[in-house]
């Protein structure tokens, strides 16, 4: 009989989205008249149409492949290069970040990337990640067996594990001890904190002192309106030398179905082999995309080109003034509502402290069952997420609303 990979029985529980949805539809099937006002403050996913810029790109490209004169067949596995050139320009050299259109590499989201870039690093990486934290890079560091067992609060052997409290506004400090991989994500999933450059910059420090790589998940960049915080952690120098970034267009470009993203993984970063030598990461992530994949649809690919177009900006732009209209909205109800809450202004989402004392699940369930609003309770991103609950700002306009209108009633 074949072998499974024994760490999948190390993980804890399902995936969280999933294990949240699997209960709202339980209650939905039990209380049907609370389902039909049912709110979804959960998930991060966004709900607005896609841009203009993008359905008429990624029409006009499924039109080229129904012409014999303009058919593709297999695109380049890393990326087309009209789309990794733009980005390289608009993101990052526009922004005077010397960033190659060759270190750009397409992709189907960051959340896949979490998963695949584990594919180029060692077993032996000690891994550090804040807690609370987006659990993807936890379960897939889990599945690839670089953690030892789950403990009792949820977290896994081997991992080093960030405390994110208001104590320190959900920035973690670098630890005293060594480690060889930390990820950060900046705006942050699920708290809504931000890093500032000095922030960012005692990172980039520790990660040269202890020879560490940073996997920097920039997934909301584009919501940070405070012109004081950096959009990429290229911007803090000595980054090209120790960071790897991942991109998505799910929150700007509202791509969570379409699916499309990007690393940004510089020639400048260097990992150990077991016997001492120092070799570039760029050459063995250009042959596992060569390898293991042949990119993103070409369709798919013009949508996210048109997001940069003069049109497809402005329209991005809209996308995200709605959904922060939402957060201020939110936010500015759950104070009323006496709740500590915390992000919110440059980010989508918004952490709130459940009130009299009530465990994260326990809110979960009062939200639903009182309010008829699906949260996700803190718990889930972390033994340090206990006691909290996000809200996201992904929703119409109505629906944020209404939310702030009934969290009047808790
Ligand atoms: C979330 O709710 O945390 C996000 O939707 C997860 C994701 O982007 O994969």
């Amino acid at each position: 009989m074949a072998y499974l990979n024994e760490n999948y029985l190390k993980l804890q529980a399902g995936y969280f989205f999933p294990e949240i949805a699997r209960r709202v539809r339980e209650f939905c099937e039990a209380n049907p008249e609370a389902a039909k006002r049912l709110i979804r403050c959960g998930i991060g996913d966004v709900t607005e149409p896609l841009p203009r810029a993008a359905v008429e790109a990624m029409k006009r490209a499924v039109e080229e492949l129904g012409h014999s004169e303009s058919f593709r067949g297999y695109g380049p596995e890393q990326g087309y290069e009209f789309l990794r050139s733009i980005i390289a320009q608009h993101d990052y050299r526009d922004r005077n970040i010397e960033i190659a259109d060759d270190e750009i590499f397409i992709s189907d989201g960051s959340k896949c990337d979490c998963g695949y870039i584990l594919d180029i690093l060692g077993d032996q990486n000690k891994v550090a990640v804040p807690d609370p934290v987006y659990p993807v890079y936890v379960d897939t560091n889990v599945m690839a067996g670089h953690t030892g067992q789950g403990t009792k609060d949820g977290g896994y052997e081997g991992i080093l594990y960030l405390p994110c409290t208001a104590e320190n506004d959900f920035v973690p400090e670098p630890p005293k001890e060594h480690v060889d991989l930390v990820y950060l994500c900046f705006p942050n999933n699920p708290t809504g904190a931000v890093a500032s450059r000095g922030q960012l910059a005692q990172w980039v420090e520790y990660a040269h002192a202890h020879e560490a790589i940073l996997l920097f998940d920039a997934a909301y960049e584009s919501y940070i309106s405070d012109p004081e915080i950096p959009h990429s952690i290229f911007e803090i120098p000595g980054a090209r030398e120790c960071a790897i970034e991942l991109c998505s267009f799910s929150k700007n470009g509202g791509f969570t179905g379409v699916r499309c993203g990007f690393t940004v993984m510089s020639n400048s970063v260097l990992a150990r082999t077991e016997n001492g030598r120092r070799l570039p990461l760029h050459p063995l992530w250009q042959r596992r995309w060569s390898t293991k994949s042949n990119s993103v649809s070409y369709p798919v690919q013009r949508g996210a080109e048109a997001l940069y177009s003069q049109e497809g900006h402005k329209q991005v732009r809209a996308l995200i003034d709605h959904y922060m209209g939402n957060a201020k909205l939110l936010r500015g109800a759950a104070a009323d509502a006496e709740l500590k809450a915390f992000g919110g202004v440059n980010a989508p989402y918004i952490w709130v402290e459940t009130p009299d004392g009530l465990t994260s699940w326990e809110m979960f369930d009062r939200m639903l069952r009182e309010l008829n609003v699906v949260i996700t309770p803190g718990a889930g991103f972390g033994a340090q997420g206990e006691g909290y609950f996000r809200l996201s700002a992904f929703n119409s306009r109505e629906n944020a609303e209404e939310v702030a209108r009934r969290l009047k009633n808790l």
